[in-house]
């Protein structure tokens, strides 16, 4: 059985799925690895080192596969190549790519999409949005860093003593307390704030500080522990409060998402305009329609001297340590899928049918 792994053709994207230190775990599933030329050159894993790690190098590996994992979705075209029978391993945007999750259905391919994975133990080591988003919080805070025109910790000097930067973490799951810890150990005071009060204890753990702010809306967790979206009434209460507290930092991380919705819109233009000029405020959830309402996905923007970044695609800038947490991964899954070299047919395992997308011909969710 064959696991392919192909070079990623989306513009910007550095990462690969599969890194050479898998491949013989892989290879220990009874699969063998074929990986295109040069797919790991941009997150610096060359083909020497695959082939050293067993893997086989070829120039097109999308027609032979029996498993392809890949990170982006597979384009229209990439789609067109994928042979009937075939596993297909990514991420898939499900909901954004309804005509190309067709096609896949109807050239018999069974889809996982990595984004679909369920949030409970087993599957944790398995879990690239966990991973992906740990790459993501340490590389906002280093933008935001490297964009302050100030220090991040206090320094006592002969010319004086510098006070500490001090930074506002919007949203704490796992981008948000990535962010938080790496800030923190760059030496800054941190505050982080979310609307899931259990959080509380997981900020105040890495030596930040919690924000609290009383909503109307008490039930703000669903049961998979992701955050309910606010009523009106909270979403302009929230705004109206932020647009006062962030006046008092120098730096403001923002990451919060609500599963399948547009990212809640925290920071008004009056806000920006409100903040110190000088002042940062590194948007992660830009993608998603952003936190912030001057935010423009993938550019970073100078609004009344304040800067507003809005980073699209982060684990991509941190290529190796990005493609070697998606690869152990996404390893685990395909360790569920394939045993002993033959496809695991037990679609009814609680993870891979929460992941399946089609699967014998039909879609099986969007
Ligand atoms: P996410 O990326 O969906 O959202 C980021 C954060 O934004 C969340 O903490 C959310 O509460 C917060 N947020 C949403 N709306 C907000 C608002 N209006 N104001 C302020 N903050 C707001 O979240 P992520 O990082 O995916 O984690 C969500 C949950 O999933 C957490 O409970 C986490 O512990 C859990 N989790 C469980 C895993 C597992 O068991 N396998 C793996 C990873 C996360």
């Amino acid at each position: 059985m064959k696991l392919a792994v192909p070079k990623e053709t989306r513009p910007g994207e550095r990462r690969v799925a599969i890194t050479p230190d898998v491949v013989g775990l892989l290879k220990r599933a009874g699969l063998d690895v074929v990986v295109e030329y040069s797919a790991g050159r941009a997150a610096h894993f060359t083909d020497a080192e695959y082939q050293q790690a067993g893997a086989e190098l070829a120039a097109d590996v999308w027609r032979e596969a029996d498993v392809l994992v890949k990170v982006q979705p597979p384009s229209a075209e990439e789609v067109m190549r994928l042979r009937a029978g075939a596993v297909l391993v990514s991420l898939l945007q499900p909901a954004a790519n309804a005509e190309r999750i067709a096609e896949l259905a109807h050239r018999q391919v069974t889809a996982l999409a990595l984004e679909l994975l369920p949030r409970i133990s087993r599957a944790q080591k398995m879990d690239v949005l966990t991973s992906q988003a740990t790459v993501a919080g340490y590389l906002a805070a280093l933008m935001a860093a490297q964009r302050l025109s100030k220090f991040f910790p206090m320094l006592m000097t002969a010319a004086g003593t510098i006070p500490p930067a001090k930074v506002l973490v919007l949203g704490a799951g796992v981008a948000g307390l990535q962010a938080i810890a790496t800030a923190r150990r760059l030496g800054a005071l941190v505050w982080g704030y979310d609307v899931r009060p259990v959080v509380k204890e997981q900020v105040e753990s890495l030596g930040a500080k919690f924000l609290q702010f009383e909503l109307a809306t008490k039930e703000t967790q669903d049961a998979g522990g992701y955050a309910r979206e606010l009523s009106a009434e909270d979403k302009a209460r929230q705004q109206a409060w932020l647009a006062e507290k962030t006046r008092e930092f120098d730096v403001v991380i923002s990451t919060a998402l609500i599963p399948g919705k547009p990212a809640p819109r925290l920071i008004t233009r009056a806000t920006v305009e409100a903040m110190r000029p000088g002042s940062v405020i590194v948007d992660l959830a830009a993608e998603a329609g952003g936190n912030c309402e001057v935010t423009r996905p993938g550019e970073d923007v100078e609004h009344h001297g304040v800067w507003v970044l809005g980073p699209i695609n982060v684990p991509s800038q941190m290529p190796t340590h990005a493609s070697q947490m998606f690869a152990r991964n996404v390893t685990e899954l395909v360790r569920l899928l394939v045993k002993d070299g033959k496809l695991a047919s037990d679609f009814n395992d609680e993870i891979i049918k929460a992941m399946c997308v089609t699967h014998e011909g039909k879609v099986m969710r969007t």
